[in-house]
């Protein structure tokens, strides 16, 4: 029979209240909630949940995630749906790729599982991660919100402990992926704007203590070690037994600073040297391998480990044509491979956090990476909001990353008008990332201005490499005019090209023109004709390894992709420029041997 609850009182209710979703916006899973899970064994969450698309964030007016269990049959008032049934999705995936009516969804989908919890002995703890989720997530345990998650490519963490009483839980996520003005990335880029819970989810078990943050690095000569512990513990245990140190530090409100007499092996390209990292404090252990190297500049060279280089490089999107933006490690593997070939010893790993495994495999093979925050194009710079998510993304990418001795570079951004409040917002990333991390290049892929043929951009003060987006033979016409910006620009820093090239498409390309082979071809040859005359440039990373997916794209020779890669979207089918590229970074890796 039908019967009415307070919840379908308030699904009545909530139909003219279109203030529905603000108590589910408080942004306070984020950089401050993170904990270190380098060699912890977590339970991975992966695998099918029960999944619904909800174009008009039904659920919430109706508070789908308040539901309890029931055979359908059992039910007494008439939801729109119920997360105990129903299809199921695989964890993690993009919903895009799953099925041809939600390749352009954008809107909320609902995931639900059980899940069974275990009571926690002796004041044990146990945290929620999500690898990442596009863009908005809503956590729920047994119906209670417990938060949410702003950022389409960054990991963040949930504290379970004591949310739900021990036995079979329903853990539910709302991930909301529409595009608006305040978000970073803003309502319109040129990637594909893809949804769901596309990296792994894992369930951890700590001690009362957890060790939340291990920042280990080079630094003026020492090897030096931030730690940050929450809870009972008053000392901390370090361990690198390849460098003889195991030491004590005690701990202040948490926190110990160490500085260690040692000198390790650098690591480099051509020695990717990693350390066993063990570190200890009230019960908990977390392990890591990092390697010890310095990068800084000086004047207007690259340095790594005392010597100038040539970043030789290539930028990659998080894209597959079957996967949407889940990264598989023989994905990376093929992509590092690849790279390789091209004869690449850098990767800017465009337009925001790739999977942490991108940075651990790197490390292990000695490329140097390039990392980014998608702060790109006309972000609203003036909205504190704006500020707030693009600061907790870029803080939550370097505590992610910063023991990998692979990422040289932090991207505070891409392309964005040079504005006075776009100055003042991207000034203060600056800061912040060299306040979370003094030990790497702050760079941005900044504007040039093209009537005066000079490097104006204001940012670039701020910045220790300057990155330059041109496009000569493709958007911008006279080459020429790539040599008259260095002669009237004289940079002061090192500048990288950091996006060049042009679209060719393999398929129905045109013999001859533009989007043929030929003229994506003929594009390199002049772009490298040119930049090999261009002292002031220190590296480039050409747009880009792959031809990838994305919306804006619709010409017959692009058909929803964007072609200026170097492979075709099926990674395998190489284009002419491949090899001419490849040709120039094996004559300047043989300079560089010389
Ligand atoms: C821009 C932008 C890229 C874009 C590229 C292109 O420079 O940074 O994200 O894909 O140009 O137009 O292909």
């Amino acid at each position: 029979m039908l019967e009415r609850s307070d919840l379908a009182e308030n699904a009545l209710q909530a139909l003219h209240d279109e203030d529905y979703d603000r108590p589910f916006n408080l942004q306070n899973l984020n950089a401050e909630t993170m904990i270190f899970t380098g060699g912890r064994q977590g339970r991975s969450l992966d695998g099918d949940w029960n999944f619904c698309v909800d174009l008009l964030d039904t659920g919430l007016r109706q508070k789908w995630f308040a539901m309890t269990p029931a055979a359908p049959g059992d039910r007494i008032e008439p939801w729109d749906y119920d997360p105990y049934a129903g299809e199921t999705v695989p964890v993690p995936s993009c919903w895009q790729m799953l099925k041809e009516k939600w390749y352009f969804f954008e809107g909320s989908g609902w995931y639900t599982r059980a899940l069974d919890l275990a009571p926690l002995q002796d004041g044990r703890r146990r945290f929620l991660r999500i690898g990442a989720a596009q863009y908005d997530c809503k956590v729920f345990l047994n119906g209670e919100f417990l938060g949410n998650h702003y950022g389409g490519s960054t990991p963040f963490f949930v504290e379970l402990t004591g949310a739900a009483d021990p036995g079979e839980a329903w853990l539910t996520l709302c991930v909301e992926n529409r595009r608006t003005l305040d978000r970073v990335p803003m309502r319109n880029t040129d990637w594909f704007n893809y949804g769901g819970v596309y990296r792994e989810v894992t369930l951890y078990e700590t001690p009362a203590t957890v060790i939340r943050d291990v920042f280990l690095r080079l630094e003026g000569g020492a090897i030096r070690c931030s730690l940050r512990v929450d809870g009972p513990a008053t000392t901390a245990r370090l361990s690198i037994p390849g460098l003889g140190v195991d030491c004590d530090a005690a701990l202040t409100d948490g926190a110990a600073e160490l500085t260690l007499d040692a000198t390790p092996a650098l690591w480099s390209p051509q020695s990717p040297t990693l350390y066993d990292v063990t570190v200890e404090a009230g019960g908990d252990r977390v392990t890591d391998r990092v390697g010890f190297r310095t990068i800084e500049r000086r004047g207007t060279d690259i340095v790594l480990n005392g010597r100038p280089i040539f970043l030789r490089g290539i930028s990659v999107h998080e894209d597959d044509a079957e996967t949407g933006k889940v990264t598989s490690e023989a994905d990376l593997r093929r992509r590092f491979a690849d790279a390789r070939d091209l004869g690449c010893n850098f990767l800017r790993l465009a337009h925001y956090p790739h999977h942490e495994r991108a940075a651990l495999i790197a490390d292990e093979l000695g490329l140097l990476l390039w990392e980014e925050v998608p702060v790109y194009w006309a972000i609203d710079f003036a909205n504190p909001a704006t500020l707030r998510d693009a600061s907790n993304q870029l803080t939550e990418l370097i505590r992610r990353d910063r023991n990998r001795a692979s990422v040289v570079i932090w991207s505070v951004g891409n392309e964005n008008p040079d504005t006075d409040a776009r100055l003042d917002f991207m000034r203060g990333l600056a800061d912040l990332a060299r306040a979370e991390d003094p030990t790497r290049l702050i760079a941005a892929a900044c504007l040039i201005n093209h009537q005066k043929l000079k490097i104006e951009d204001r940012l670039a003060a701020h910045l220790d490499v300057i990155g330059i987006n041109e496009y000569y033979g493709w958007y911008e016409e006279d080459f020429d005019d790539l040599e008259a910006i260095g002669r009237n620009s004289a940079p002061d820093r090192p500048v990288v090209i950091s996006e060049t090239g042009a679209d060719g498409d393999h398929e129905a390309g045109p013999e001859t023109g533009l989007f043929s082979l030929d003229y994506q071809a003929e594009v390199y040859r002049r772009q490298i004709a040119t930049l090999r005359r261009l002292d002031y440039v220190k590296g480039m990373s050409p747009w880009i390894l792959y031809d990838f997916r994305v919306e804006r794209r619709q010409n017959v020779f692009q058909r929803g992709w964007n072609r200026k890669g170097l492979v075709a979207a099926d990674k395998s089918t190489r284009k002419p420029a491949f090899d001419i590229l490849a040709a120039y970074y094996r004559e300047r890796a043989q300079q560089e041997e010389t």
